[in-house]
């Protein structure tokens, strides 16, 4: 049997459990993993009880409650707290979601368990380095592209052409389906991962922009598009009910149609 070495300070140790509030009849325990780039020490995970009388409903109103009452040290990221920003996301009971939108009641009974989303570098506690994500936006220019002189008033579309995008301009970029994809763990450095390309797509399907070759060009390689072998976690795990394999099959019909 294979056998592997994980690196000394990827093992997370038992960490730190913080008292109860006195006099709370209600209480919630979280599970929550803790890490300090600066004090050498390995992860660790902490154990808090949130009054659930005290707090609002979500999994985020916790972990505000917890900074506020409780250890000002826990880090996260947040900002709109209803779903647009996609700030909030990490992995909660093993599964990739927003902190603002997954009630604490929708959680399995029991301790709630919260890890930054996986298999990204870490920058403290709960919030990933997603430099790479956004490097790989980038890479597939999300902005319309045209060749015909700038209308007067606005760019036209008719409804049908309109709706075509209807799926894709949802996405919040909070990664959530990046980093639930295998072929992006084992490949992230060369594969885009579903967030870019279904960003990708958004794009090639616009009826307004005038750069598809140039675009399907940009994509035209073994591993920025070919990894995808469409298991399927990235549409699972969307946090806004959208499907990133779907869109990244249409750009593979697409590949497909113009060599035919
Ligand atoms: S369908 Fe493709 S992009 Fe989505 S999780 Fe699977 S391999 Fe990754
Ligand atoms: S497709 Fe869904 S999971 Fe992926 S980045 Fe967009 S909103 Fe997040
Ligand atoms: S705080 Fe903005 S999506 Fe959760």
């Amino acid at each position: 049997m294979a056998q592997f070495t994980l690196p000394k300070n990827s093992k997370y140790t038992e960490g730190k459990t913080w008292p109860k509030p006195a006099g709370a009849a209600n209480l919630q325990e979280f599970r929550i993993y803790r890490w300090n780039p600066d004090d050498g020490a390995n992860p660790r995970i902490d154990t808090y009880y949130v009054d659930r009388d005290d707090c609002g409903p979500m999994v985020l109103d916790a972990l505000l409650w917890i900074k506020n009452n409780v250890d000002s040290t826990l880090v996260f990221r947040r900002s709109c707290r209803e779903g647009i920003c996609g700030s909030c996301a990490m992995n909660i009971m093993g599964g990739n979601t927003l902190a603002c939108t997954l009630g604490i009641d929708d959680c399995a009974a029991g301790s709630i368990k919260i890890y930054p989303l996986p298999h990204m570098p870490v920058l403290k506690d709960l919030v990933p380095d997603l430099t790479s994500f956004f490097a790989q936006h980038a890479s597939i220019e999300p902005w319309l592209q045209t060749e015909t002189a700038e209308p007067e008033t606005e760019w036209r579309q008719t409804p049908e052409e309109r709706s075509k995008l209807d799926g894709l301009y949802e996405c919040i970029l909070c990664a959530c389906c990046t980093t639930s994809c295998p072929s992006y763990w084992w490949n992230g450095d060369r594969f885009l991962g579903p967030a870019a390309l279904l960003q990708a797509y958004r794009w090639l399907i616009d009826s307004r922009d005038e750069n598809t070759g140039e675009r399907l060009n940009n994509l035209h390689d073994p591993f920025r598009l070919y990894r995808c072998h469409t298991i399927m976690n990235c549409a699972n795990t969307c946090p806004k009910g959208l499907n990133p394999a779907k869109a990244i099959a249409e750009v593979k019909k697409m590949m497909i149609a113009r060599v035919v």
